[in-house]
């Protein structure tokens, strides 16, 4: 599906969720946030039955966001039902980790294909200070697993303030180097004063080849991550808000303060 500047659409990132079991400096604050009534949150089955619609509209790879995905309890069941419809080509998710080690097998056996995971730094003390949490050591691990058993991709994303000369960038491109993983340095970003970044190794933040609609874990479809347009499924149906996130997608981004990277998962 063509949007009005002659964009074709293919790719659908799902947040599942707006939880997270860290709490990143640029992402969150320290308090935790307004969490969305878990009423609200669109169940499994309104979330693969949105995606078949945007399948049959031309959409064919499908990324589970957050928040962080691992903490929707039967995430894995979601997966299963993603990979069972008929045009998926590419199911990927983004993760931070933390739980990976338990759910990196299950998630393969499922059907997920590819895996990003947040890393921005090796240093204990500044791991705890980036995400407010001490959970190094785990992430570490899922990340290992996540290699063990065998995924077509891993990609690290490791969020940096201006440069991958930063020290902590440094180290994460040596670890992914040993093991054999690809790393994407995305700039940080904020939302409400329009100031994004082309990822570097990425297709983040180009807007001229956007491909790109999201669907948010209370079930609004948006256009653009740098802009408050947003069709609520609840209220139009699955094709018509599809139909109108794509007549209104806008040609470049600008600012949004509406979104938040743990709703629409970045
Ligand atoms: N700027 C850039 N990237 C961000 N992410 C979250 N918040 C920001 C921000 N303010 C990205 C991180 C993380 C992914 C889940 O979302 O790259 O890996
Ligand atoms: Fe959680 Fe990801 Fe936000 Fe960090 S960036 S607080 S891991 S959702």
């Amino acid at each position: 599906m063509k949007d009005n500047y002659n964009r074709d659409i293919t790719y659908l990132r799902i947040s599942v969720t707006d939880r997270c079991n860290l709490r990143c400096t640029y992402c969150m604050p320290e308090e935790g946030i307004d969490l969305i009534p878990h009423n609200d949150l669109l169940s499994f089955e309104d979330i693969v039955e949105f995606t078949r619609t945007a399948v049959s509209m031309g959409i064919n790879k499908v990324r589970l966001t957050g928040g962080e995905p691992l903490v929707r309890k039967g995430i894995v069941d979601l997966v299963r039902m993603l990979w069972n419809i008929e045009g998926i080509k590419d199911l990927s998710l983004t993760t931070n980790a933390v739980l990976l080690k338990e759910f990196a097998k299950p998630l393969k056996n499922a059907g997920l294909q590819r895996i990003n995971i947040s890393l921005d730094s090796l240093d204990k003390e500044r791991f705890a200070q980036i995400t407010r949490r001490d959970k190094l050591t785990e992430v570490l691990e899922g990340i290992e697993e996540a290699i063990r058993v065998g995924f077509k991709q891993i990609k690290l994303n490791c969020v940096i303030e201006k440069s991958k000369n930063e020290p902590d960038a440094v180290a994460v491109s040596k670890y992914a180097e040993e093991k054999g993983l690809q790393v994407r340095f995305i700039r940080t970003m904020n939302l409400e004063k329009g100031e994004f970044w082309i990822v570097d190794g990425g297709e983040g933040g180009n807007c001229s080849i956007c491909n790109r609609i999201r669907l948010s874990s209370c079930g609004k479809v948006l256009p653009c991550l740098f802009s408050d347009l947003g069709y609520s499924i609840r209220e139009f149906g699955n094709e018509k808000a599809i139909l109108l996130a794509l007549e209104n997608k806008p040609k470049s981004g600008t600012v949004s303060s509406n979104n938040q990277f743990y709703t629409v998962g970045g």
